[in-house]
């Protein structure tokens, strides 16, 4: 079952949008397989953010994805990556359709309340990066 690394960044803690957003990943099938709430440090943030080095935003993100708690969080499914990416929207608020995370709750291209990994082979790096392998449950039902 492919599985996804999902973020609630500071701002959608923040913003207590927490329980809206679990939601929204619940009713569309996707199955949780590790919560965690993490103080994200700058080696991690860097490590996660690796890509990204050199742009003209990346101290500003790590800035902020290292400002406050985030939700650090596991879903598995049928094409969870993709699944995942669609309930989040654009990278940009101001550009994401309403229906989407970000359409529905933000206008701004960095704090844009989400992560998503963006490809399956992403997904199982940054999992590793996040989690420890005892950390994701393993369901025994398949419903
Ligand atoms: P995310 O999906 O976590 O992947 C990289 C993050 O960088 C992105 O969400 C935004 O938070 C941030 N980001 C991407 N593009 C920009 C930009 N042009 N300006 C500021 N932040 C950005």
């Amino acid at each position: 079952m492919q599985k996804t690394l999902v973020l609630l960044k500071p701002d959608a803690v923040q913003r207590r949008l927490v329980g809206e957003i679990i939601g929204r990943f619940e009713r569309k099938g996707l199955r949780l397989v590790a919560l965690k709430m993490v103080q994200a440090s700058r080696e991690l943030a860097e490590r996660h953010y690796a890509v990204h080095r050199g742009k003209p935003f990346y101290e500003s993100l790590l800035a902020f994805l290292t400002s406050g708690p985030t939700v650090a969080m596991v879903w598995e499914g049928r094409e969870a990556v993709s699944v995942a990416r669609l309930l989040m929207g654009l990278t940009d608020g101001a550009r994401s359709a309403p229906g989407t995370i970000r359409g529905d709750f933000g206008l701004s291209v960095q704090n844009n309340l989400i992560h998503g990994s963006d490809s399956p082979e992403n997904a199982e790096a940054e999992i590793a990066l996040w989690f420890h392998p005892e950390e994701l449950v393993h369901y025994t039902s398949s419903d």
